[in-house]
Parts: structure tokens; sequence; C-alpha cells
């Protein structure tokens, strides 16, 4: 393990929940005591403010899953990182496979909206990851690294304050989680490309998400650039987001 890079666990609740349901998972949350590695959930734009103030004084912080590129203006339905930092997010998602592939983001899209998250003052939680077909052809390289590398060119030497995260979109929600060898293979590239980027890359942390359960976590985060995880389905039960958590240790 990695003394420099303290482990971070983040909750990817995407569309999921109800002001009442998110009271109970909070709750519970906050009411974890200490945790071994540091630790937030993202939650959906509506919830953000419940997030925020169900987990003031609490060890795990909050954030968003997406933002907009643009800082204001006629953009009806966006939201944007001022907004987010105007009442104190730590983090947002940006690229996730969701939104590439649902929402049609490009990779200089993405790379935008970590540069609009920077300028504010939040830490982008930039996601990469090959499709299935792109593994099965041996791509999965060259698809990361080009996803990586647009974000590189335009945060410049901002590049060491985000955060990664490699998500194969072959192992999200479908149960079949990359193996830490896997995971760690590409993450080693991906450390790679940014130590060509940045003197920072060493102290970057570069998370893995795919199907990520309490069963598996310790293996994968054991992993020398496995620095945490993004976890979809099993942020939505807090004994399961803990024990990840737990996992870290
Ligand atoms: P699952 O953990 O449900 O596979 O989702 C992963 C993910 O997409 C997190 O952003």
């Amino acid at each position: 393990m990695n003394e420099a890079r303290r482990k971070l666990v983040v909750g990817n609740w995407k569309m999921h929940g109800t002001h009442a349901a998110n009271e109970a998972l909070l709750e519970a949350l906050k009411s974890a005591g200490p945790l071994p590695c540091d630790a937030a959930v993202c939650v959906p734009f509506p919830y953000l403010a419940q997030a925020a103030e169900r987990l003031a004084r609490s060890a795990i912080e909050w954030g968003a899953q997406d933002c907009s590129a643009h800082s204001q203006g006629a953009y009806t339905g966006e939201v944007s990182v001022g907004m987010l930092a105007d009442f104190g997010c730590r983090y947002v998602i940006v690229g996730h496979s969701e939104r590439r592939a649902l929402h049609g983001e490009s990779d200089q899209l993405v790379a935008d909206k970590a540069r609009a998250a920077l300028a504010s003052g939040v830490t982008p939680i930039v996601c990469v990851g090959e499709t299935l077909a792109e593994r099965e052809a041996d791509d999965t390289e060259a698809v990361v690294k080009r996803q990586l590398s647009a974000v590189i060119h335009t945060l410049a030497h901002c590049t060491g304050e985000m955060i990664v995260a490699y998500e194969p979109v072959w192992a999200i929600g479908t149960g079949r989680t990359a193996s830490p060898e896997q995971a760690q293979a590409v993450h080693a590239l991906l450390r790679a490309q940014l130590r060509a980027a940045t003197p920072q890359a060493d102290r970057m942390r570069l998370l893995y998400g795919g199907s990520v359960k309490p069963d598996n976590a310790a293996s994968l985060f054991a992993q020398p650039d496995i620095d945490g995880g993004l976890i979809g389905g099993a942020s939505l039960k807090a004994a399961d987001f803990l024990s990840i958590c737990r996992a870290s240790a």
C-alpha cells in the first residue's frame, strides 16, 4: 500500500433515492464512527442540500454526479460547478460512462467539465473505461489513454489535482467485476500516463469502479495502484458501503 495516498471510497447513488430513504441512509453513514479511509457520497442534484445538512460534522463528504462545463448562462437544466461550490460541494463525478454513452459526452466535454470543476475548487472524479467490445478487440489501453489524454491536455499544470476512476463499462452494474490483476494493469497504465504529465502523479488517487462489493473490495484495494473505489449499487445500502470502506484498512 502506498502510504502517501489515503484510500478514498466514493458512493455514486446514480438516479436513486427519495427524501425519506436518504434520511435513513445518511443517518446510518453518519453514525458509523471513524473509518479507515476518506469517504464520500455523490447524490442526485435535488438531494445535495440534504446530504450537505445531514453529513455536516461527519467524516463523510459529499459530491455531485455531473456538472456543466459552463459557468452560467442560457443552459436550461444544467447546473454549474459554481452553484455546487456555493454550498460546499467537495467532489463532482465527470465523464461517467453512463453520461458518455447515454448523453453523448465527448472526451473534450468531459475535460472541459473537469477544468470547470477545478476552477471552482471542486475536485473532479474523472471516469475512464472501455466497453466489452473494446476490451475484446484489445483496445483497452488505447481507449483509456485517449480519454485521459484529453483531460491531461486540457488541465495542463492542474492535472495533479484531480481524481481518476477506472470503470470498465462491462463491469458496471453487471456483477462481473474486473479481477484485481485486470484492474491493477489498467491502473498502472494510467499512473504511468499521469507520471509523464505531472510530478504529482504518485500522490494522485486512482479509484476502481464496477461491481465493487463487500466481498471483493479488499482484494481490489490491495493492489498497488488502486487507491479506493467508486461504488454504485452497493453504496445504496449503508452496511455494504461501510463494509467496503472498512475493506480499505
Ligand atoms: P456498480 O458498483 O453498481 O457496478 O456501479 C459502478 C459505477 O458506475 C460507479 O460509478
